[in-house]
């Protein structure tokens, strides 16, 4: 018996032993092996506590999600309609005979909320903001191999409700080990800028693409030195371009002596040039890699890599934005944090899904409403070509629900928005720093010490990006955010109206329309007369009570919040006036909580372009056409009405002076959009038969398209968006679900209860179907189709093989997909 526990204590040792070879820093994925529990029990916190009956799971991991969704829970249905409560998880680990001599830190990318942490049995601390990174180090408390470690995290979201959305409750983000030595970088201790400048006769001027250019990039690094009597220190930077090859390596002297101190904070900056830089933009996120290292005596002991990418950013007063110089009007969208069916539990592939998504409708900046984002999300945007406006909170000392951040802020902020400006300020994409969104200290003055002060401490941090707040209020008489002087650029959420006077308010002012639109759809679903507008609710004073029984709001763009306008004419106010820099629509995707107009079972948003499930809605072909260059044409509704009713058909395209509509090949007639619409409208008397647009330009075809009357539901189709993933453990497959008719037409009507099952190297991790009131839990491998369409995720489950998804349906032909994982 003895034996059998000794190796089972060693197969345990052996598996979550920490590889470590490097001199330099490792940092270990520390999400694997946590053992949860759902509820409270503070002798957890206690090395020898018993959790052998505790869950075990992966992180990054949201509680919250795995529920059925219920009226009673206290974070209500702008929540998102699941539970908080509390949570613990444990850890146990043993250290790498290599981490001898080493600090060893722990860094957490978010945790819903009010965290504490402990290392065997030691308290390191407490966190409340639920998403911002932080770090502890257990250095002094931590037992080498072969002695085991415990890493105890209470997680505490039970005060509700305490957002205006959902926020999902746990360790949601990443958590890392880092292995380092005593003298070595701080987590975010390089701050990398840049600039370029042109030639002309040999007089530096302004850049200008045309003219031969320069660019230099500034390193100022911080490290701490642990040791008495550290030697000499050196630190030297490698710049790599984007093919990985090495363009210059410098050294730069430490700033001051170390010679004596324990524990002291070294700086060192340098500058150097680049020759005709490729810079990055939007179109080519061209990325330059920095590679930082500390020596000690000569030897290496310490390494940072930062990913940067040079860039210009202007804003003017008459003109908008300039990126490297060049105009670029804003096309951007608000996103929440939440990953639609796997809820806040942060996966780097449903993120790229997501900006992939939006990519191609042409959007080409995010506002992280209203937090800091993972951190890999702003590498994606760096990477794929997004701008970035990273906001910091949603309210400050005034509140918003009763147990929100105000309760924290008056101790956290400071703390608060150094992390989030620390941790970010090195990514080409974040662009402007938002200091907070609809902050109720506007309307008082107590909004100015404030603003003065929490742009005072990023300005500190970065003075590279303006620092704007996202304001309502539009007279600057009563505006006391902007009365603070602080802001170098104005942002204002909706009002669209008063886009004409705003220059005359605030002469000499910059200007972006942080929020717009707050129209409402769900995914298909039409309400006629398409050109009647519905204000939905029509005001704050009464509860709504007009809406559809179903829950339902129609997908026409003929519906928005009282305070928000239909997208297309946010949009025309928007491109009207140069001085605004540009938009972010609200919102991209639909995000559980906020499911304005609706009281429960509605959960979920009706805002978004793209619904819960990654579906786009109609109006995200809207901004396609005008966002991109592509050529477009969508028409809809579906064909599937009663004869004789009449239906409203609306085309969005682009690159073509006309559509032709047809009907079983009778002309409907031709249609041109004026120059103040982004689409155009046939009304039809329905009967069923085939629906056909052209698009022509100069007389010439440029697209056409279908859409039939479909038959009955005959069977499930299943395409998978990467059929190839990776065996990580990680990686997802989004399948999208339809149910065709005998011909292979959508059937729009269809409601069909599908059943999923997989065998192989992957499980299904979340369902969905995009509509806002089905209270079916998210994770349920079961789901009704909305409008003919569901979606399933599966993950790979860590090994090398195949996986095959199974769909099945009363009535329904079966469906098969097969799906591989490989390294
Ligand atoms: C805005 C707010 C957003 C969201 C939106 C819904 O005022 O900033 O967070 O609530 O309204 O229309």
């Amino acid at each position: 018996m003895r034996k059998i526990n000794f190796y089972i204590f060693l197969i345990i040792c052996l598996q979550t032993q920490i590889n470590l070879a490097a001199q330099v820093r490792s940092v270990v994925d520390f999400n694997n092996d946590w053992n949860f529990f759902l509820g409270d029990d503070e002798a957890a916190k206690e090395p020898g506590y018993n959790d052998s009956k505790w869950r075990k799971l992966s992180l990054p991991h949201d509680w919250s999600i795995e529920s059925d969704f219920k009226k009673e829970f206290p974070a209500t249905n702008q929540g998102g309609a699941l539970p908080g409560g509390t949570g613990w998880y444990r850890k146990t680990f043993v250290l790498p005979v290599s981490a001898k001599n080493k600090d060893v830190t722990i860094e957490f990318d978010g945790v819903y909320r009010n965290s504490e942490v402990w290392i065997n049995g030691h308290y390191l601390g407490k966190r409340p903001n639920g998403y911002i990174f932080f770090e502890y180090d257990l250095t002094p408390y931590i037992k080498q191999a072969p002695a085991t470690n415990l890493i105890a995290v209470k997680v505490d979201n039970s005060q509700q409700p305490n957002s205006r959305w959902y926020t999902g409750s746990g360790i949601y983000r990443n958590v890392k080990l880092v292995l380092k030595s005593k003298i070595a970088f701080d987590r975010y201790g390089t701050y990398i800028t840049s600039g370029v400048y042109s030639v002309d006769k040999e007089t530096p001027v302004k850049y200008d693409k045309t003219k031969t250019s320069f660019g230099w990039v500034n390193i100022e690094v911080r490290l701490q030195t642990k040791i008495a009597m550290p030697g000499k220190l050196r630190v030297t930077h490698t710049i790599y371009d984007a093919a990985g090859k090495e363009l210059v390596s410098f050294a730069t002297p430490p700033r001051i002596n170390i010679d004596t101190m324990y524990g002291t904070t070294v700086y060192t900056d340098g500058r150097m040039p680049i020759f005709k830089p490729v810079l990055w933009s939007i179109d080519r996120p061209y990325l330059y890699k920095v590679v930082s290292t500390v020596f000690q005596n000569d030897v290496p002991v310490d390494e940072l890599i930062t990913n940067i990418g040079i860039r210009l950013i202007r804003f003017d007063s008459e003109k908008g934005f300039f990126l490297n110089e060049e105009p670029l009007k804003i096309q951007g969208v608000c996103m929440h944090h939440d990953l639609g069916a796997l809820g806040a539990a942060f996966n780097i592939a449903a993120a790229r899904r997501q900006l992939k998504i939006l990519k191609e409708m042409g959007c080409n900046a995010i506002r992280t409403a209203h937090n800091p984002p993972a951190p890999e999300f702003l590498d994606l945007c760096d990477q794929i070509g997004f701008l970035v406006m990273d906001e910091a909170f949603d309210m400050w000392q005034k509140r918003k629900n009763k147990f929100d951040y105000h309760l924290d802020f008056p101790e956290w902020h400071t703390r608060d928005i150094r992390d989030m400006v620390m941790r970010d300020r090195n990514h080409p994409s974040v662009f402007i720093w938002s200091i907070g969104n609809e902050i109720r200290e506007q309307f008082d003055s107590t909004g100015i010490a404030i603003t003065k002060e929490l742009v005072a401490a990023v300005k500190k941090l970065d003075n590279t990006r303006p620092v704007i707040s996202a304001l309502t209020e539009n007279f600057p008489e009563k505006n006391f955010i902007y009365q603070s002087g602080a802001l170098d650029v104005l942002g204002f959420n909706y009002k669209l109206n008063d886009y004409k006077d705003l220059p005359a308010r605030f002469p000499g002012q910059k200007f972006i329309a942080t929020e717009t639109v707050s129209a409402l759809a769900t995914r298909a679903v039409y309400g006629l007369p398409s050109d009647s507008i519905r204000v939905w609710p029509p005001d704050s004073k009464q509860p709504f009570t007009n809406g559809n029984a179903d829950m339902t709001v129609s997908a026409y763009d003929n519906t928005y919040a009282y305070w928000g306008a239909t997208h297309e004419r946010s949009l025309l106010a928007v491109n009207t006036y140069d001085f605004i820099a540009g938009c972010f629509v609200w919102c991209g995707f639909d995000f559980l909580g906020e499911p304005v107009p609706y009281p429960w079972p509605a959960r979920s948003s009706y805002y978004g372009i793209i619904d819960l499930a990654g579906f786009p809605k109609d109006v995200y072909y809207m901004y396609q056409s005008q966002w991109t260059k592509k050529t477009v044409l969508h028409i809809f509704p579906h064909w599937n009405w009663s004869p004789g009713q009449t239906v409203d058909v609306w085309a969005y395209y682009s690159n073509a002076d006309e559509v032709e509509l047809y009907l079983d090949g009778k002309s409907l007639g031709k249609r041109t959009k004026s120059d103040n619409e982004y689409h155009v409208m046939w009304r039809v008397s329905f009967r069923p038969g085939t629906l056909k647009a052209v698009s022509r330009k100069n007389g010439k075809t440029v697209l056409t398209r279908e859409i039939k009357t479909a038959g009955l539901p005959v069977k499930i189709q299943l395409t998978a968006d990467r059929s190839t993933i990776k065996s990580d453990g990680k990686d997802l497959s989004f399948i999208t679900v339809r149910v065709l008719d005998k011909n292979g037409n959508l059937v729009p009507d269809s409601d069909n209860f599908i059943e999923f099952s997989v065998a192989g190297s992957g499980k299904i991790v979340g369902t969905d179907n995009g509509y806002q009131a089905d209270t079916v839990s998210l994770k349920s491998n079961k789901r009704k189709c909305w409008k003919g369409m569901s979606l399933v995720i599966i993950q790979s489950s860590g090994k090398k093989g195949n996986i095959t998804l199974k769909a099945i349906s009363p009535g329904l032909q079966p469906a098969v997909l097969a799906l591989k994982t490989s390294d």
